[in-house]
């Protein structure tokens, strides 16, 4: 087997990591299947255009055209695969366990249909509870011994860690391939599978440079096991560390510090690092949410307390009210205040509304009785379209949000908001009022333009 031999692979699941990894994989030469079982999708898809909201992502799916097709049959495609991803959603219940019907089902699915003389390596890409990848060797073993066949294949985790808004960034530039395997073919497969992403032998996409410095990435081989706690491991970690920077942020305003300041000498520390050190309205999405109340949830049930993940869970919860909170300060009486937000979804450059601090402030506001006036770039059509019955105002732009408000909201740093004519929209507002949830603006500038200025720990 040579290393710069193209695999056929298929990846089932088309959302964030399945369509990503496959657009890349495609790019990177494979012969790529992406399947998934919604028609309208895979309509969309073949004809080039992306079902997720991705810096980049379109641009590459139409140049990987050639090697990427797209299909909801599953069962058509499997017979020749050399590798089968599982990239499907693994929802949360509602006690915080993890849903892993569609896991199951596919296993299931590939066990029907697997060519058994030529077995395909299966790899676990959803990010699915410790355990996951016997199991789905288990429902595979039971589709098989349907069949009266032998149980030979290999099931290998590999878990995921890009981020919404840089997924193309993440995993053409990784900080490291995770490999959980239990036989040297099964960990050789995946390397050949990312060996232009471990060589970095590819000429980057042009909207994707490879950047400055980018030094190799480490491929981690180890145990199933480990490769699955590995990713609740990290998630719990960023999540942790955000939560972190956010209580200092509480005693930093108490005795009059910057937080901004105070996470860059912290930050420096090579053993701390930079990232995930800004303090904000508190952290969301698809991912930090769940991921930390199913490793909570896999601690209970081995009887394992975890308290700082926990505590991390709590200052968040908490965290998403500070702008209420900054507001009675400021204004004293919310009821009957017109407030504006910019910012709905949960971090800049996706459209993702998922736990976003937005659905909890706004929500608060509408209860206590405000007027509630909202833009986002890109966001705005998924969160009308989840909240259709709240009673609020969408505008056009961030100017019409400022209008006739008595206090803007930034709950989201969108890069637009830095560019803004703020002495302008200050002057169209019934009070130059501003709380920075991401403490994103020049405070001077702002104080300048006759603003009252909060940030978040500042
Ligand atoms: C996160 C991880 O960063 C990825 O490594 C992982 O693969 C992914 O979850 C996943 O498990 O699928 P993502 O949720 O896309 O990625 O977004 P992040 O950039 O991590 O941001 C998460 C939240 O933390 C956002 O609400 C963001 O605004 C907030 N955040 C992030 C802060 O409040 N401060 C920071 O310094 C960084």
């Amino acid at each position: 087997m040579k290393m710069s031999e193209k695999l056929n692979i298929v990846i089932v699941g088309t959302g964030y990591v399945g369509l990503t990894t496959g657009v890349v994989l495609g790019y990177l030469g494979h012969r790529v299947t992406c399947v998934d079982q919604d028609m309208a999708k895979i309509d969309k898809l073949e004809r080039g255009i992306s079902t997720i909201y991705e810096p980049g992502l379109e641009e590459l799916l139409i140049q990987s055209a050639a090697q990427v097709k797209f299909t909801k049959d599953l069962l058509r495609d499997l017979v020749d695969a050399q590798v089968v991803i599982i990239a499907v959603g693994t929802p949360a219940k509602e006690n915080g366990d993890t849903d892993l019907s569609y896991v199951e089902a596919v296993a299931r699915e590939i066990g029907m249909a697997m060519d058994v003389l030529k077995p395909p390596l299966i790899i676990n890409k959803s990010t699915v509870p410790v355990g996951t990848a016997r199991r789905v060797e288990t429902v595979i073993c039971e589709e098989l011994e349907k069949r009266g066949q032998g149980c030979h294949f290999s099931v290998a985790s590999n878990p995921e860690f890009l981020r919404e808004g840089s997924a193309l960034y993440d995993t053409l530039y990784p900080d490291r391939i995770v490999v959980g395997a239990n036989d040297i073919n099964a960990l050789n497969l995946v390397r050949q599978m990312y060996a232009p992403i471990l060589e970095q032998t590819f000429n980057p996409p042009q909207s994707v440079p490879r950047p400055e410095g980018y030094s190799l990435p480490a491929l981690v081989s180890t145990s199933p096991t480990s490769a699955e706690l590995i990713k609740y491991t990290a998630n719990a970690f960023l999540a942790t560390k955000i939560s972190f920077i956010n209580e200092f942020s509480a005693i930093a305003e108490k005795v009059g510090a910057d937080i901004v300041e105070v996470a860059k000498g912290v930050g420096l520390d090579r053993r701390i690092g930079a990232g995930f050190l800004k303090a904000g309205v508190g952290w969301g999405g698809s991912c930090f949410p769940k991921d930390v109340r199913s490793i909570l949830f896999t601690g209970s049930q081995y009887n394992c307390e975890m308290p700082l993940v926990q505590a991390a869970l709590e200052v968040n919860r908490r965290q998403k009210l500070k702008a209420i909170e900054k507001l009675q300060q400021l204004l004293k009486v919310v009821r009957g205040s017109t407030i504006g937000i910019l910012g709905l979804a949960f971090k800049a450059d996706t459209d993702d509304i998922r736990e976003s601090p937005a659905i909890e402030v706004i929500k608060t506001l509408l209860e206590m009785g405000a007027r509630v006036k909202v833009y986002d770039p890109i966001a705005m059509k998924k969160y009308r379209q989840t909240y259709a019955d709240q009673q609020v105002v969408y505008c056009g732009t961030a100017e019409d949000t400022a209008s006739d408000a008595d206090a803007l909201v930034i709950l989201t740093d969108w890069d637009e908001f830095l560019h803004l004519s703020w002495a302008e929209m200050g002057a169209t507002m019934k009070n130059k009022v501003i709380v920075d949830g991401r403490n994103m603006l020049d405070r001077e500038q702002l104080q300048q333009a006759g603003f009252t200025y909060s940030g978040i720990g500042r």
